[in-house]
């Protein structure tokens, strides 16, 4: 507290991201970053557009990323206008959030959700409900048909993994068509349907998504929401009263490119994705229940051994994952899916641990 504060910092709860320790050789499985690295051409891309002496760097980026938008648009089947972007989906979301989800009526999401969406809340007074989930963690849109002022949730969900089917989106959004409804799809690469393709026919719905899991770029910082180009232009207005220049050169040449390497994409989504059956198979045969999960990382319970407990000797073992005390959830663990041979150190310093 310091009486320079402007009133509203005080009551902030800001969000605590996972850790990124400095420590070497660390097995780092607590923040769903991708383990392979990004496409090449990334690499090649932002190296040509640092040229010799780095002479661009003093010119500011194009403030409407046109390239990224246009690349987007192609990729996606949707038209520029359909695309916003800014510096990594959490930027976008908290714009969704002002632009979008500040209403008389609650914003609602499920109880067990991303956990930024209650500090994008605070952050702008917005009134919401939590909508708590099935018993199986599942979503139930019937438990959205109500009134409300936006709904928004990841899908697949997180911290769970567990994956919403696209005719019950289609249901929420026709049962709710007053609201906008925000699909977060950051995870859906590793095994989801994008409810992208529904934008054409759905003038609530918003889809955003992000570079930092399935492309490898985390620390380029790029997301982007598909919606209606009422909804952008809403985006847009908010962004451009906040900061013209949210992607940086480097950001929008090398999300450029990395949209480009459609094979690069391919291979390593489905090598996580090989790795995560692998290890949940590895996970069961050691007495854990694994949710279904259609992200890069699962969400497991052991049928004897205290959440937190394992966690501790996994950093021990200079292996961490994440744990949530939080109601619910708090005998769960969530794992990044690794490499082949991460997930191997995590399975033999588990089958260790349970010895
Ligand atoms: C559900 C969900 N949405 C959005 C994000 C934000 O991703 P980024 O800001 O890196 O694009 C995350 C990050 O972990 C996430 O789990």
């Amino acid at each position: 507290m310091s009486r320079f504060w402007s009133p509203v910092v005080g009551a902030l709860t800001p969000y605590v991201p996972g850790e990124q320790p400095k420590i070497a050789n660390l097995v780092k499985l607590n923040t769903n970053e991708n383990p392979y690295p990004p496409s090449p051409r990334v690499l090649e891309a932002i190296r040509a557009e640092l040229g010799d002496d780095g002479a661009r760097l003093r010119l500011y980026p194009d403030p409407n990323a046109g390239l990224l938008k246009a690349a987007i648009a192609a990729t996606y089947g949707v038209t520029p206008p359909q695309v916003f972007v800014g510096n990594g989906s959490d930027e976008v979301l908290a714009h969704v959030f002002l632009a979008l989800l500040r209403h008389e009526r609650p914003l609602l999401f499920p109880d067990i959700t991303y956990s930024f969406y209650p500090v994008y809340c605070g952050l702008y007074g917005i009134d919401y409900r939590t909508v708590p989930l099935a018993e199986d963690f599942t979503i139930d849109p019937a438990d959205y048909a109500r009134p409300n002022g936006g709904i928004i949730f990841p899908n697949p969900n997180a911290p769970t993994g567990r994956l919403l089917a696209l005719a019950a989106i289609e249901r929420m959004l026709e049962a709710s068509a007053d609201s906008v409804v925000v699909v977060d799809e950051a995870y859906v690469d590793f095994g989801g349907e994008s409810a992208i393709p529904l934008v054409d026919r759905h003038d609530n719905l918003l889809v955003v998504h992000t570079l930092s899991k399935s492309r490898s770029l985390a620390g380029l910082r790029v997301g982007f929401a598909i919606g209606h180009p009422a909804l952008i232009e809403a985006l847009e207005r908010v962004k451009n009263s906040f900061n013209s220049y949210p992607l940086d050169r480097l950001a929008i040449v090398g999300a450029v490119a990395a949209l480009a390497d459609a094979g690069h994409f391919e291979r390593t989504r489905h090598a996580v994705i090989a790795s995560r059956d692998t290890l949940t198979a590895e996970l069961e045969s050691l007495g854990f229940a694994v949710l279904p999960s259609a992200a890069n990382f699962i969400f497991a319970r052991h049928a004897r051994r205290d959440a937190a407990e394992l966690a501790n000797a996994l950093r021990q073992r200079g292996i961490i994952v994440r744990h949530f005390r939080l109601p619910r959830i708090d005998q769960f663990l969530r794992i990044t899916v690794g490499t082949e041979a991460e997930c191997a150190a995590l399975t033999a310093a588990l089958r260790g641990i349970l010895e």
